[in-house]
């Protein structure tokens, strides 16, 4: 089995963009199964930045892309994207990308309705990117959404812009904001459709055909397990299941074709919006830490909140989603510390425990247990093999596998696509 799935094991923004990138070269095709432009990836080619929201990251080095059914599309968010990467000389056409023609569209009114319930719950807000994503995917399970297939039959839509739009007029009503203009969303689908449709097409059959030829297939996922709407930090998660299984169901391949799972570790831990982060730090070192590693959101330039790492997360996520291998990234943002700290328990209400509880209370509640190491001077920023590591920063890493008990397949040190050490090709096992 050729084939790899690469996921988030924290909360998203580990590195995902950079280690599909960079294993893009070795694919045949790169697929999105979950999520949509909430996602913010950044590659850096030769010193150029990519930063991509929605399409695929192979698509940067001219790889198939796919977008599968189990994304959320934002048919206006794709087409600016196209064209911003376009405009940076990617090359994007009918041969290298593909929507699926059962994905569910975002419209307006969702990206609407994400603001209106964000602004009313004020302090208890999620904190999302604001991009509809939630209201996409609720109407997509309620049976009442506008799917990319539904663009060539504009003329028949009514029925379904019925029923959608009487259930979002209803919550509309109820946050004093007028009724969804039909006859507008009508027309600006009548003129996004041809540039959607140009791409669409069933990408089961198309992978299915790709599988067949022998090809490589590289899973992208976006977010990372503990913003998985099942598994994460519920209810300050994402709306899509984020774990390794996804990419079967997200795209139509089934569970016996994702291949080896790569989990995508940041050295340390970062989290965008609310919700429960144990080992958050507010000292000097959490401002360290965001300012070396560049803690910013590629999506809503918000500020990530940063920690130690936590290896109590990761063993859960590499758990949950089968991590096979992890790529341990930003090993050289911890340059220069003089100690390092892994949390390796959680204390609560005088219990010791080693996995993270389900209840949102008991989540914020619980204290971490840290054991200290010895940090390293010399910089780790670029090393391209295991030899140009520093003793310590060797142990760290070598600390890191043990306390999630899976190996690491790649250690990545620093922005750059070429930065990054293979200790076991994913592709090959
Ligand atoms: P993603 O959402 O998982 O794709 O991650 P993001 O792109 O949102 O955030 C990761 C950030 O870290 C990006 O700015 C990357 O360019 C950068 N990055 C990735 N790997 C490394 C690394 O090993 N070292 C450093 N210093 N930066 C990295
Ligand atoms: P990538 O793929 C980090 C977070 C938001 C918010 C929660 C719900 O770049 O790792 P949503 O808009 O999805 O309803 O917001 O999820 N979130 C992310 N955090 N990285 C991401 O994607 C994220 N996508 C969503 O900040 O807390
Ligand atoms: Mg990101």
């Amino acid at each position: 089995m050729a084939n790899v799935t690469v996921i988030g094991a924290q909360w998203g923004d580990e590195g995902k963009g950079k280690i599909v990138d960079w294993l893009a070269s070795r694919a045949d095709a790169v697929v999105r199964f979950q999520g949509g432009h909430n996602a913010g990836h950044t590659l850096v080619i030769d010193g150029h930045v990519f930063k991509l929201s929605l399409l695929p990251s192979g698509i940067v080095s001219g790889t198939l892309s796919i977008i599968g059914n189990g994304v959320v599309l934002d048919p206006w968010a794709l087409k600016s994207e196209v064209e911003k990467l376009e405009g940076q000389g990617v090359s994007i056409t009918d041969d290298n990308f593909a929507i699926a023609d059962n994905c569910p569209l975002i419209l307006p009114m969702h990206r609407d309705l994400d603001g209106l319930r964000e602004a009313a719950a004020g302090k208890g807000k999620i904190g999302t990117t604001g991009r509809g994503i939630g209201p996409a995917y609720e109407d997509k399970v309620g049976r009442r959404a506008i799917r990319v297939c539904d663009l060539a039959h504009l003329d028949t839509l009514d029925p379904q812009l019925d029923r959608l739009c009487a259930h979002h007029d209803a919550l509309r009503a109820g946050f004093d904001q007028p009724p969804v203009d039909r006859a507008a969303l009508l027309e600006e689908l009548r003129e996004i459709a041809p540039f959607v449709m140009r791409f669409a097409q069933p990408v089961w059959k198309r992978l299915k055909k790709v599988k067949r030829a022998g090809a490589k297939i590289l899973f992208e996922g976006a977010q990372g397990v503990l913003l998985d709407v099942d598994h994460g930090t519920y209810p300050f998660v994402t709306s899509s299941n984020t774990v390794s299984g996804t990419a079967a169901s997200g795209s139509g391949l089934g569970p016996n074709s994702t291949g080896f799972v790569l989990g995508i570790v940041k050295a340390y831990t970062t989290r965008v919006g609310s919700g429960p982060f144990p080992t958050e730090l507010d000292d000097a070192d959490g401002q360290t830490l965001g300012e070396r590693g560049h803690e910013f959101g590629v999506v809503t330039g918000r500020k990530r909140r940063c920690g130690w790492f936590d290896a109590v997360i990761v063993r859960q996520s590499c758990a949950i989603s089968g991590v096979t291998g992890i790529a341990l990234t930003k090993v050289d943002v911890l340059d220069g510390f003089e100690t390092v700290k892994i949390c390796t328990g959680y204390r609560l209400r005088g219990k010791v425990y080693d996995y993270l509880p389900a209840h949102a209370a008991d989540q914020a509640a619980v204290e971490p247990i840290y054991e200290e190491m010895e940090g390293w001077q010399q910089t780790t920023a670029g090393a391209r093999s295991w030899a140009d590591l520093p003793a310590n920063a060797i142990k760290y890493i070598q600390r890191v596998q043990e306390l999630i008990e899976t190996p690491v397949a790649l250690v990545s040190t620093s922005p750059e696509r070429d930065d990054t050490i293979l200790v076991r090709d994913p592709f090959m096992d």
